[in-house]
């Protein structure tokens, strides 16, 4: 069975959620208080010892070669001003990894940027990682994905469970157990309304392919938001092959919208030593005003 290499990073998005903050900066640059929502991704997949790393980008996407590139002249201001520990952690970032970028010239759904990737992917396995979900526990989830897929040379997608008004915001699956934690999908639906959705677990954003998907790519039609979705290729892989599914542990960060984004913000902060203290009480001051404002009348 071929070992999986390589990690495919879908970041040409326009980030329509955020405009107008996205309109010349990716929403995978957005920091959660001083790291880019993109790196956490990064160092969970290094973590899970994957470190072929190819971004999809687009047009505006500029910003996140950047960042994983040498910057000697900031380099250099460090150096001179004595600031050696974030000078280390720069550098840290600049050799993280040897990235590969590729564009996707039309931005056509996530379908559609992750079948942009198929030269340089080829006929292997892969993983897929979306640029807007933090997990708590990702390496952990990765690493137990690779393991299912190392058992079973499928694909593996992971899963956690959404309160039923929140299914029109992700790919719902209906699964069938085959042993603890490691489920049979059986089927799949993009963003579903709560009346129609077959259960209650999300796509959250990591998945093991098998080359056969990029076939698939190529007849998919779009679908939900005139787009091509990967959600819609993966019920034809269903037709052909088998696919697996893990339920996640730990909590997921969704930095997608607006709301979910501020939310991690305030978690990240919190667990944070250097600013839990001033932000709780920031928190506390916050709510006892508008407290007041509610009750007065
Ligand atoms: C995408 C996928 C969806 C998945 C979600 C979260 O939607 O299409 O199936 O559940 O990511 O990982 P998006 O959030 O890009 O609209």
């Amino acid at each position: 069975m071929q070992k999986i290499r390589k990690a495919v990073l879908p970041v040409a998005g326009w980030g329509t959620r955020f405009l107008p903050a996205t309109k010349a900066m990716p929403k995978e640059m957005f920091p959660i208080i001083d790291k880019p929502v993109i790196q956490f991704i990064v160092e969970e997949l290094l973590g899970a010892g994957i470190e072929n790393i190819i971004f999809v980008t687009g047009r505006h996407k500029r910003p996140i070669e950047h960042h994983f590139d040498i910057n000697s002249d900031l380099e250099r201001h460090l150096e001179e001003a004595g600031k050696e520990a974030i000078l280390e952690n720069i550098r840290e970032v600049s050799h993280m990894i040897n990235p590969i970028y590729i564009r996707q010239k039309q931005q056509l759904g996530l379908g559609h940027a992750v079948l942009t990737s198929e030269p340089v992917v080829g006929q292997e396995p892969f993983i897929v990682s979306l640029g807007d979900i933090i997990l708590e526990k990702g390496r952990k989830a990765l690493s137990d994905m690779i393991s299912i897929y190392n058992r079973f040379g499928k694909s593996v997608i992971a899963l956690f469970e959404v309160h039923p008004s929140e299914t029109n915001k992700y790919g719902i699956v209906d699964v069938k157990e085959v042993e603890e934690g490691v489920y049979k999908v059986e089927d799949l639906v993009e963003k579903p309304d709560s009346g129609e959705a077959p259960s209650n677990l999300a796509i959250v954003g990591r998945y093991i392919f098998t080359p056969l998907i990029f076939e698939k790519l190529k007849e998919t039609k779009p679908g939900k938001g005139g787009e091509i979705q990967l959600t819609d290729a993966m019920r034809m892989l269903l037709e052909d092959e088998v696919i697996y599914a893990y339920k996640i542990e730990g909590k997921v960060h969704d930095t997608g919208n607006p709301i979910d984004y501020l939310k991690t913000v305030i978690d990240f902060a919190l667990e944070r030593e250097d600013l839990r203290e001033d932000v709780l009480e920031y928190l506390q001051e916050v709510i006892s005003r508008y407290t007041q404002l509610i009750d007065t009348p």
